[in-house]
C-alpha cells in the first residue's frame, strides 16, 4: 500500500531510547524506503540546538548503535527530514512555536511521547491549547504505563482526554517481533497445530525472557520498579495471551485485542494463600557474565550497604483458568545478569499413554516446539523417528525440524522499525489497548500485594546462572525441568 504522509514529532529528542533505537529505526526505514519522501522528523526537546546540531548528534548516535555501516547517500536524505523544536513541555505557550513548523506544511502528525509519564498531561495541554490533537493525529506511548492499576488508569485517562482510543498506539516492543508476530500465523495456519493447541494434547509451556545485562544506568527506574513491572506486565503477559488466546473470528485489531482480553481475565490469581507456591524472587549477586566479572546488585545501585527488596528475577507458575487450558502449567521467567540473552517459548506435548512404544518413551522425552524470539529468531520441533540401522520395532531417536529465519532471504524489520511503520499504516493490532494494560495491572497488583502480605523476599543468585536454585524447584515439584539450552 502507498505509504502515508505523516510528520513525526518526538517529545524527549536527547533521550535514551530515541538515541538508541529509534533514530537507528527510522534511519533504517529510510534505507528501505518505508518513509514518505516528504516526511519531516520533529525534535522536540529542552536543549538550545539547532537542527543542524542536533544532526550532528543524530550521526554521532548512529555511528554508535547502528548494526551497520552508514550509507551516506541515505544518511543526507535522512538528515534534510530533521527540524529541532525547542521547548519546554511545562510551558504550553511555547507549544505556538510547534504549531509554527507543522502548519507551515500543514502535516498530519504522529507524536511519539518518548518520556516520562508524568509529562504526558503537560504534552497533551499544550498539543490542545494550539489544537495540535486534531483526530488525524496520532499519539505514541511507551510501556510501562504507570506502576499499578491505579497509576496506569490515570495515565489512561490523560491520553484518553486529549484522544480517541484509535489515535492512541501503547508500545510493547516485543509484539513487533518477528517470531512473535509469527505465533498467530503458525497457530491459526496450521490444521495440525491448531487441533492439537489445548489441555488434550499440551502438558505444559514454558517462556524465558533472560538477559545478560544488568542496571545499565537505569538505576531510580529500575530498582523503584523491579523486573516484573519491567518485563511481566508488559512482554510476558503479552506473549502470554498470543500463545493461549482463542482464534480471532477475523485479523483485525479489535477482534484480537478482544481476545487476548479474554485470557487476561481468565489468568488464575495469585494470592497471599499460593504465592509461596507460585513465585519465586531473586536479586542477582555478583559473578560472571561471558568470563568478565560483574558487581552484585547492590552495588550497581551505587553502594553495597543500600537495602534493597527489588526483584531482578521472577519465576512464576501461573494457570489459564478457561476451558481450553484449565490444569496445563504456564512456567515464565525472567531476569536480568542471567548466563546468556535469549527469548523463547517451549511447548512441551503430552506422551501417548496408548502409544505402542510407550516402553521406551520416558516421561521427559515428549515432541516440544520451541520458539525463538531472541537470538536466532526461529522455530524448531522435537519429533520421534526410528533409530537408522538394524530392525529394532522400539529403537526411537529424536530428531529437529528446524526453520531459522537467517537462513530465509526475506527483507528484515526490527521491532521498532515495524511498529514505528504500524503507527504510519495506522494498524493498531500490534499495539496494547487500554484494558489490556488495566487487565494486566490488576493480576500483577494483587500477585504483588500477596507477595509483601507474606513478606517474601528476594534470594539472592550468582550472575550468569540461570537465576536461583528455588527457580529450578518451582518445576522439579512438578516433575518438569526448564528447558536451558
Ligand atoms: C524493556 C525493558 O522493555 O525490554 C528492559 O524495560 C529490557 O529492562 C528490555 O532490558 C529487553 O528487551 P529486548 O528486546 O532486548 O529483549
Amino acid at each position: 500500500s502507498p505509504i502515508e504522509l505523516y510528520d513525526i514529532v518526538i517529545f524527549g529528542a536527547k533521550g535514551d531510547l530515541v538515541r538508541r533505537k529509534l533514530i537507528p529505526a527510522l534511519y533504517n526505514l529510510e534505507s528501505k524506503q518505508h518513509i514518505h519522501e516528504n516526511t519531516r522528523i520533529i525534535a522536540v526537546g529542552r536543549a538550545k540546538w539547532s537542527s543542524r546540531e542536533y544532526c550532528d548528534m543524530i550521526l554521532k548516535n548512529l555511528i554508535t548503535f547502528l548494526s551497520k555501516k552508514i550509507d551516506y547517500s541515505i544518511f543526507n536524505k535522512f538528515k534534510s527530514r530533521f527540524v529541532f523544536c525547542n521547548l519546554d513541555v511545562s510551558d504550553h505557550a511555547k507549544f505556538f512555536y510547534l504549531k509554527d513548523i507543522i502548519k507551515k506544511k500543514n502535516s498530519r502528525c504522529i507524536y511519539y511521547l518518548a518520556m516520562p509519564h508524568y509529562t504526558f498531561s503537560n504534552v497533551c495541554l499544550g498539543l490542545k491549547k494550539f489544537n495540535l490533537n486534531d483526530c488525524n493525529s496520532r499519539v505514541v506511548v511507551e510501556k510501562p504505563i504507570g506502576i499499578s492499576l491505579e497509576t496506569s488508569k490515570l495515565i489512561n485517562n490523560v491520553l484518553g482526554t486529549y484522544f480517541r482510543e484509535n489515535q492512541i498506539f501503547r508500545i510493547d516492543h516485543y509484539l513487533g517481533k518477528e517470531t512473535v508476530l509469527n505465533l498467530l500465523s503458525f497457530r491459526f495456519a496450521n490444521l495440525f497445530i491448531y487441533n492439537n493447541w489445548n489441555k488434550s494434547a499440551i502438558d505444559s509451556v514454558q517462556v524465558t525472557l533472560s538477559e545478560e545485562i544488568g542496571l545499565e544506568g537505569r538505576v531510580d527506574f529500575f530498582n523503584s520498579t523491579g523486573q516484573t513491572r519491567d518485563m511481566v506486565q508488559s512482554h510476558l503477559l503479552q506473549l502470554l495471551t498470543l500463545i493461549t488466546m482463542s482464534k480471532p473470528y477475523a485479523v483485525n485489531a479489535d477482534i484480537i485485542r478482544d481476545e487476548k482480553v479474554k485470557i487476561l481475565k481468565s489468568l488464575k490469581p495469585i494470592t497471599k494463600n499460593n504465592v509461596k507456591d507460585n513465585i519465586v524472587l531473586g536479586q542477582y549477586h555478583s559473578g560472571f557474565i561471558n568470563k568478565k566479572p560483574v558487581k552484585s546488585y547492590l552495588n550497581d545501585l551505587g553502594n553495597d550497604n543500600i537495602v534493597s527488596d527489588t526483584e531482578t528475577f521472577i519465576a512464576i507458575k501461573v494457570e489459564v483458568d478457561n476451558e481450553q487450558w484449565n490444569g496445563v502449567p504456564f512456567y515464565i521467567r525472567t531476569g536480568k545478569r542471567l548466563l546468556k540473552k535469549c527469548s523463547e517459548i517451549i511447548v512441551n506435548f503430552k506422551n501417548d499413554s496408548n502409544n505402542i512404544f510407550n516402553k521406551i518413551l520416558s516421561s521427559r522425552s515428549s515432541n516440544q516446539l520451541i520458539i525463538t524470539l531472541q537470538p536466532n529468531e526461529g522455530l524448531k520441533i522435537n519429533i520421534f523417528n526410528r533409530k537408522p540401522g538394524v530392525y529394532d520395532s522400539n529403537n526411537l531417536v529424536t530428531n529437529s525440524l528446524n526453520f531459522s529465519y537467517k537462513k530465509s532471504n526475506e527483507t528484515f524489520l526490527n521491532d521498532y522499525e515495524r511498529l514505528f511503520l504500524e503507527v504510519i499504516r495506522g494498524n493498531q493490532s500490534l499495539f496494547v489497548r487500554r484494558d489490556e494494560v488495566e487487565l494486566a495491572w490488576n493480576w500483577i497488583d494483587s500477585m504483588m500485594y500477596a507477595w509483601k502480605d507474606v513478606n517474601m523476599k528476594p534470594i539472592l543468585y550468582q550472575s550468569g546462572t540461570w537465576g536461583p536454585d528455588n527457580s529450578d524447584l518451582l518445576l522439579n515439584k512438578d516433575g518438569r525441568y526448564w528447558y536451558n539450552n
